[in-house]
């Protein structure tokens, strides 16, 4: 699949020219999911859900009070994006069957053949789909770890006063970045600047918040606009160069909160956050579960430590406007 990926783009770069970087990232990504699991110590990198359970369960129970706060509906639907192996579901359902009465109709939103399968192994009945739109209307929760960080991003670089499209060019037997032509708009910005965007978050942001209900995007990410490059790639649990194994690596970016926020409130549902995955999940009993399980100390303090994920990682949660915070969020908090 590497090697397959790696000679189509040359072929097509040297037939058509350079690419924009998205459409690398994009079939980049493809690749790298459709036929891998990537997830734990053997594999590339860790999620919170594979740090442990604790997560997944946290998490359930917040769509269990989030669905309480939508009124208790019968027919409820619970959607994950991007559910890799399908961890996260399943802790949430085992720790959501302390309300017997809560028996959502699960749908998952994943593209990847060989992590669907993995989904459909962990025994819970589900329904999957490509995309949100498909998704039968109704009241909705959703949650989305580490998915927004995997959409494709376009990056524009700053020369000479004018902004540039950065594209991928063949160089030798590898890949190199080079400026498409400039923009026709100026802008602002000072030279080497570098602007990052995800066409694509808005729109899948802007779908889910449209819905009756509540939704969790948990990621690495900013809230502020920033003038800097956050592409980057993992393989082995080690950085790597983007553009250097076509297929075979992890490519991800840093999430735009603040692109997500203004979606979800042009959608016309209320942001909170977001707020730091530590001071989440402690708001939300974490410390307390951990010690009643017995959980080791290293998983707890990646999970909410100052210098791992509890830092990095924010959680921002989308709701129906007019309505108190839900739970782990506080009013005026993003909102
Ligand atoms: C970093 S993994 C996160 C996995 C999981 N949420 C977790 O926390 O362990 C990214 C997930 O998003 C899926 N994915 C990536 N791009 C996608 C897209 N454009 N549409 C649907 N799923 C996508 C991947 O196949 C994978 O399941």
């Amino acid at each position: 699949m590497t090697a397959g990926l790696g000679a189509r783009l040359a072929r097509r770069i040297g037939r058509d020219g350079p690419i924009p970087l998205a459409e690398f990232m994009a079939l980049n990504n493809a690749a790298y999911y459709a036929g891998r699991d990537p997830f734990g110590r053997g594999g590339d990198f860790v999620t919170a859900p594979e740090v442990s359970q604790i997560f997944g369960e946290i998490v359930g129970l917040w769509c269990v009070d989030a669905w309480e706060r939508l009124g208790r509906p019968a027919e409820v639907r619970l959607i994950e994006l991007g559910p890799g192996r399908g961890v996260l579901m399943a802790d949430a359902l085992r720790a959501a069957r302390l309300e017997p009465a809560f028996r959502p109709e699960i749908h998952l939103v994943e593209t990847s053949p060989a992590l669907r399968a993995l989904q459909r192994s962990q025994g819970f009945d589900a329904v999957w789909h490509d995309r949100p739109e498909t998704i039968p209307d109704g009241p909705s929760i959703w949650i989305a770890n580490e998915f927004f960080d995997a959409l494709p991003v376009r990056q524009f670089v700053r020369i000479g006063g004018r902004w540039h499209e950065r594209l991928v060019d063949r160089d030798g037997d590898g890949f190199r970045f080079v400026a498409g032509p400039a923009l026709r708009r100026a802008g602002s910005g000072e030279d080497g600047d570098i602007a990052e965007v995800c066409p694509a978050a808005g729109g899948i942001a802007a779908t889910l918040a449209a819905r009756p209900g509540y939704g969790l995007a948990i990621d690495y990410g900013y809230a502020e606009a920033q003038r800097a490059a956050t592409l980057q790639a993992v393989s082995g649990h080690a950085p790597v160069d983007p553009l250097s194994r076509p297929g075979g690596a992890d490519m991800s970016a840093h999430v735009d909160f603040g692109a997500l926020m203004r979606a979800g409130r042009e959608a016309g549902a209320a942001v909170w956050g977001p707020v730091p995955q530590g001071e989440w999940l402690k708001r939300l009993g974490i410390e307390a579960r951990a010690a009643r399980l017995g959980c080791q100390d290293d998983a707890l303090a990646r999970l909410t430590g100052g210098d791992a994920m509890g830092r990095l990682f924010r959680v921002l949660a989308f709701g129906p406007a007019s309505e108190p915070a839900p739970a782990g969020f506080c009013d005026g908090e993003g909102g």
